[in-house]
């Protein structure tokens, strides 16, 4: 397949604050002279915040790990994972048309991706909010035919419910990923003859963080860093090797006092989804909004008895790295009214 970088390139490209804090995060995991090897999480990231990766962004990424530009324009045009033009403004469908994909529907599904979105592939339909291409192999040849929606799967899909999912997505909705004919995974057909202990289970582990997360197609400022991926120890900053950074970027944000950072023992435990699939209404509790309370899932809270068993070091830690909502627990003394609607 021939890969070029489209010829209509934005003037230039800038990470968020958050995104830019979140890619000196994964450079440090490198020893010092190895930064290269970040350069798929951060092209992934440029492309999670602006929907594709321009010229400018991959430029921008081989600066910050001190590549030649050649070096990372020959990782972005390798990997279809990455879109060198601008794609539909809600999601980009990426049709699996290998193999058993092909033998058991694939060409039906692109039938509807021609009709329903644009005759031609990576072009948005009218309403630029889908676009679509025919991929390689996915690794989900047991669930075929397949496509794969930005972060997710869709498995065991048929024309009629590849059509209800594309309207879904037009909507705005995020519909459940995962085997779409009521297969808990990769299953044979006829029912598991082995390993069916996870009976009861609702989704298997895939799906349950999909949804836990819910971010399939979502952009990716930066502020939706998952809680557990805690920012390094401020003991150990010291010793990480330094990111090249762009003339223009703004430093990382430092923490103030090391001293106050909860350690990473003090997590509480998360959930990765809510239990029965039903989770409390944590609007209840004085000072939580919609927002909040999204971001309370997406962490993986979803019930008044989790709040109501933190400690104080719990308490601290989710003080500390809940960030759009810094303090608020202990000022709002979350714990004592979650204890009381827990009961
Ligand atoms: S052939 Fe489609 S996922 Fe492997």
């Amino acid at each position: 397949m021939l890969r070029r970088l489209t010829p209509d390139q934005p003037e230039s490209f800038a990470f968020t604050d958050a995104n830019l804090a979140w890619a000196e995060e994964q450079i440090r995991k490198y020893p010092e002279g190895r930064q290269a090897s970040a350069i798929i999480p951060l092209l992934w990231r440029a492309q999670e915040q602006e929907g594709w990766l321009s010229r400018p962004a991959i430029e921008l990424v081989a600066d910050m790990l001190d590549m030649a530009y050649i070096r990372a324009l020959e990782v972005a045009t390798f990997y279809f994972m990455f879109q060198l033009q601008p794609v539909g403004s809600v999601a980009h469908i990426q049709i699996c048309g290998t193999t058993s994909c092909m033998l058991l529907g694939a060409e039906d599904l692109i039938e509807v991706c021609k009709k329903e979105i644009n005759e031609k592939p990576y072009l948005p339909g009218a309403d630029g909010k889908l676009s679509w291409e025919e991929v390689e192999c996915l690794g989900a040849c047991t669930n075929a035919p397949m496509a794969q929606i930005g972060k997710d799967y869709y498995e065991d899909l048929t024309p009629e419910g590849l059509r209800e999912l594309l309207a879904a997505f037009a909507r705005g909705e995020v519909p459940e990923p995962g085997p779409q004919n009521g297969r808990f995974a990769a299953e044979p057909l006829g029912g598991p003859t082995v390993l069916k202990d996870n009976a009861g289970e609702v989704h298997n582990g895939s799906v349950a963080l999909a949804l836990a997360q819910g971010d399939t197609v979502k952009r990716i400022d930066g502020s939706e860093v998952p809680l557990w991926k805690a920012p390094v120890p401020v003991g150990q900053q010291g010793a990480a090797p330094k990111a090249k950074k762009p003339k223009a970027a703004k430093p990382a944000p430092k923490a103030e006092k090391p001293a106050a950072v909860p350690s990473h023992a003090d997590k509480p435990k998360l959930l990765s989804a809510a239990r029965g699939g039903k989770p409390d209404d944590l609007k209840k509790i004085k000072g939580v909004g919609p927002k909040l309370e999204k971001e309370l899932n997406n962490a993986g809270v979803y019930h008044f008895d989790q709040i109501a068993a933190w400690s104080a070091k719990e308490v601290a830690w989710a003080d500390e790295h809940l960030v759009s909502f810094k303090g608020r627990i202990s000022r709002d003394d979350w714990v004592s009214q979650a204890k009381e609607l827990a009961t």
